[in-house]
């Protein structure tokens, strides 16, 4: 089974568990993707489902798929289900290829149960890898300078055309290599101690259960310690 493949068996997994009635946060990215087309199938069946998406892009699919969508209100979704790019042992995520790592974050704390779905290349112990940063554009510049002291070599993600990248938010969004993250956690908060940044993409502790897509075609499930999922 190609790459392809495999995400699209993850994301058609994560569609199994939903059922008539449920609000869902709608992920972003090409496994994703594969989620919102089997939750638009089910709309088509007459299933009763609403999305919240989770970037522009999401949104739009959503859209053509006949999905329902809503704004994320104080009752959050019942299931969110979304990418990764990186899933340690202990179901730390590294997000944010995509740019949508802020709504993604503020979906994934508002739902009842977060699922990802990711094949099998994305497995990684421990985590690292490039790590992506939402920035105000004010003072940016002073802000990748307190970032740099976390090593990385954190820059601004450039657009098709050479210019900073813009997120959904209007935001800047800069990368940094860090092939070896000992400590998610402690990492994540002296990064969101820096006055500028908006989010990062170190989700620790929201996981109840990932599906990952093996090359042979099997989907297995990897739960967090004390979840029921
Ligand atoms: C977007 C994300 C994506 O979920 C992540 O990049 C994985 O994407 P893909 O399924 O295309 O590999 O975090 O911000």
């Amino acid at each position: 089974m190609d790459v392809d493949a495999a995400k699209r068996a993850a994301g058609e997994a994560a569609a199994e568990l939903v059922e008539d009635g449920m609000t869902l946060g709608l992920g972003t990215g090409s496994t994703a993707r594969w989620f919102i087309a089997a939750v638009g199938r089910k709309v088509r069946e007459g299933v009763r489902l609403r999305g919240v998406a989770t970037s522009r892009a999401s949104e739009e699919l959503a859209h053509e798929r006949g999905i329902p969508l809503v704004e994320l209100d104080a009752a959050g979704v019942d299931l969110a289900v979304d990418g990764a790019d990186a899933v340690d042992r202990r179901l730390r995520l590294i997000k944010g290829l995509g740019a949508a790592l802020v709504r993604e974050k503020i979906v994934a704390a508002a739902a009842r149960r977060f699922v990802v779905v990711i094949d099998e290349g994305k497995l990684r112990d421990p985590l690292g890898g490039l790590l992506p940063v939402e920035l105000v554009p004010f003072g940016h510049l002073a802000t990748l300078g307190l970032l740099d002291e976390l090593g990385g070599g954190f820059q601004l993600r450039l657009d098709a055309a050479g210019r900073p990248l813009q997120s959904d938010n209007g935001n800047l969004i800069a990368d940094g290599e860090l092939p070896l993250i000992d400590d998610p956690e402690g990492l994540g908060a002296r990064i969101d101690a820096i006055p500028g940044v908006v989010g990062h993409g170190l989700f620790c502790g929201m996981t109840d259960l990932v599906l990952v897509a093996r090359r042979d075609g099997a989907v297995e499930r990897l739960t967090a310690p004390g979840s029921l999922a």
